[in-house]
């Protein structure tokens, strides 16, 4: 069967972009895959992160997937510092992968910013880890958004020189999978930029674990035009934010666009929003529920986490003894 790997950072809280952009998808490859869903600690701390931020993050993360529907016994959900072998083949993989690889990435040079003397050299090493995440496994797909695209195909670069420094067909080249049913998710504030957890603004996002007044006065607040919502998809053209709320109502409703502008076309903004308020409670509500009745529980999580990380290094533990036989090392 094929095997999947996916990652999310502990940092901050999760929010409807994470939900309807990875979570959601998460959930519905059970079962054709065999799962792998990662809390990726490790990669959380290429910035610095206030210890009981991490703790908490990292435990609100599963909590989410678990909420969502991920089912932790068919699946695996552990967090990556709970397996030593992505530690272990990240630095094989720093002596693989080439200085000039990795000063190409985009990831790097947005979150660097202009003091690239600065980043931790974690930051700079970022996609190394990532692709031992993935080969760690061999894996042979990863669902990825737009903005891990690059990271995926350093991956396949890192595993095909690998594979040909040492004349061996050891890793996959790792396929990315596209979901059609990925939504991007814009802010609340400006239909122009990405949903994000870094935003100052609370109203910018709807948080997973948002409670239903927060979800409808957010929704309620969330900016708009003027003009009522347009009759066809091509009256978006210049209106990102009625694009956004459109396609949020879509995502929700498991519907596409053309049937919300079909049924809601021509109405202002706010008749439309009492309906994306109740559509949105309706459907994010139960997962809120369930991720709050779970955070009550951190030893629970904590067991999930601990189960699911004993049966992923016992599928690392001999592909790393391959990896290290491969390359020279002598038994210990
Ligand atoms: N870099 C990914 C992100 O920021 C998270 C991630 C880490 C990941 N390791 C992964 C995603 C392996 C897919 C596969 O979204």
């Amino acid at each position: 069967m094929n095997r999947i790997f996916s990652g999310v950072q502990p940092t901050g809280n999760l929010h409807l972009g994470n939900y309807l952009g990875a979570i959601r998808n998460w959930v519905r490859l059970q079962g054709d895959f065999e799962c792998i869903f990662c809390v990726v600690d490790l990669h959380a701390i290429t910035q610095w992160q206030e210890p009981a931020a991490l703790r908490h993050s990292t435990r609100e993360v599963a909590a989410a997937m678990i909420a969502a529907g991920v089912d932790p016994r068919e699946n695996i959900i552990f967090h990556q510092s709970a397996n030593p072998s992505h530690a272990e083949l990240a630095w094989v993989l720093n002596c693989v992968a080439r200085m000039g690889w990795l000063n190409r990435m985009t990831q790097f040079k947005e979150k660097a910013g202009k003091n690239r003397e600065n980043a931790s050299v974690g930051l700079f090493a970022y996609p190394n880890l990532m692709a031992a995440d993935i080969l760690a496994y061999k894996a042979t797909h990863v669902p990825v958004g737009e903005d891990q695209k690059q990271h995926l195909e350093l991956t396949r670069d890192v595993a095909a020189k690998f594979n040909n420094d040492f004349g061996v067909d050891l890793f996959p080249l790792t396929e990315p999978l596209i979901l059609g049913t990925a939504t991007r998710v814009m802010s609340l504030r400006d239909g122009t930029k990405k949903m994000s957890k870094s935003d100052p603004s609370e109203y910018s996002r709807i948080a997973m674990a948002d409670g239903p007044d927060e979800i409808a006065k957010k929704i309620r607040k969330a900016k708009t035009d003027p003009e009522p919502l347009p009759e066809t998809a091509g009256g978006l053209e210049g209106r990102p934010e009625a694009a956004n709320l459109l396609g949020i109502h879509a995502a929700l409703a498991d519907s596409d666009l053309e049937s919300v502008i079909a049924e809601h076309g021509g109405r202002p903004f706010s008749d439309f929003k009492r309906d994306l308020s109740d559509l949105a409670v309706a459907t994010l509500g139960p997962i809120g529920d369930e991720m709050r009745r779970l955070m009550a529980d951190p030893a629970h999580i904590d067991a999930i986490l601990r189960d699911g990380a004993e049966r992923a290094r016992a599928i690392t533990r001999p592909i790393l003894e391959e990896v290290y036989d491969t390359i020279g090392f002598l038994r210990p």
